[in-house]
């Protein structure tokens, strides 16, 4: 079926998009308004775009048009950022925390979570989160009136102990962090514990298959 998205109202086509564009990694951002108060809110219009340099981008868009959320408007005030990632262990209190609070309100001390310093950055990260990266503000993309795509450099990550299996390779005990996704609707989540493995097919290996059964074609001719 086509649904042709000129012809829908804004509200339908992000319908589309978050039933179809799925899981989505959630970006559990913790950030310093002017005055040092400390917000946090997930957003799940988010990933890693880039490795040299890190970037990661979070879409977050407005309460009531034109006026942006507490967390992108604080990112633009103070160009910085933490991004927490989001365990099966936390799923329940980051819910909390996605709670349209009054600007100013504390969302962390409402979920019962806590902070640790950032080594780079001023806001600080969710103790009880497996990965947090600290995040240098790049650019703020304007989208219209109603959201922005914020564009993040990592500076620094943090990694549970227990979920880094080679410190100086830098390998990641991936299904140890137990990270969920967001799905359809405004209250499915998935799980990332049902995983296969495809390896990558070098271009060496490729050619000779296919000169192999190009051969077998011939001799059955
Ligand atoms: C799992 C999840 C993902 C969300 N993703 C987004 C998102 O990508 N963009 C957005 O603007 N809001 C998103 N929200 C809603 C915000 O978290 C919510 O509006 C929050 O109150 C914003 O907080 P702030 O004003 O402190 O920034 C999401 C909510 C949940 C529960």
């Amino acid at each position: 079926m086509l649904f042709d998205f000129a012809e829908i109202p804004a509200r339908e086509c992000y319908k589309l998009l978050v039933s179809t564009v799925t899981p989505r990694p959630i970006a559990w951002v913790v950030s310093l308004d002017a005055s040092g108060r400390v917000n946090a809110a997930p957003f799940s219009f988010f990933n890693a775009f880039s490795g040299d340099p890190p970037v990661v981008g979070v879409g977050i868009g407005s309460h009531k048009p034109p006026l942006p959320k507490d967390s992108r408007a604080n990112i633009r005030d103070t160009g910085e950022f933490v991004v927490n990632l989001v365990s099966e262990d936390v799923a329940k209190a980051m819910n909390i925390t996605a709670i349209e609070f009054e600007p100013g309100m504390n969302e962390l001390e409402q979920a019962g979570l806590t902070t640790l310093p950032s080594v780079h950055v001023r806001p600080p990260r969710i103790a009880e989160s497996p990965v947090a990266m600290e995040c240098e503000l790049m650019q703020i993309v304007d989208l219209g009136p109603n959201n922005g795509l914020v564009l993040g450099r990592v500076v620094a990550m943090h990694v549970r102990d227990d979920a880094v299996i080679d410190a100086a390779k830098h390998y990641i005990d991936t299904p140890k962090l137990k990270l969920i996704g967001r799905m359809h609707g405004s209250g499915w989540y998935a799980r990332t514990s049902d995983l296969f493995e495809m390896p990558r097919i070098p271009l060496e290996k490729w050619q000779d298959k296919s000169a192999k059964s190009a051969g077998v074609l011939r001799k059955d001719r």
